[in-house]
């Protein structure tokens, strides 16, 4: 299992590793909308396991052009994680 520690709610959500962060809706106090990755609801800072999230598709890439532009920023309902923790706040 994977986990992702959301520092706003000093909460760890576990998740199974390869899913898809939109799993978080619901359990934590992220902001889902779109789902899509083009509302920007979601965005987070990765505090620290950026190394275990899959690089952004195409999808979130173009979300970020938009509504990040922080290199630490990613939109977790668009965002897979591989495996181990990662640390987000917003
Ligand atoms: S919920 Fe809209 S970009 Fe993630």
């Amino acid at each position: 299992m994977a986990e992702v520690e959301i520092k706003n709610d000093s909460k760890t959500v576990k998740v199974a590793d390869g899913s898809l962060l939109a799993e978080l809706d619901g359990k934590c106090s992220i902001l889902f909308a779109c789902k899509a990755g083009s509302c920007g609801s979601c965005k987070v800072k990765v505090v620290s396991g950026m190394e275990n999230l899959e690089a952004p598709n195409d999808i979130e890439q173009a979300g970020l052009a938009t509504f990040g532009g922080d290199p630490t920023e990613r939109l977790p309902c668009v965002c897979k994680i591989k495996k181990g923790k990662v640390v987000v706040e917003y």
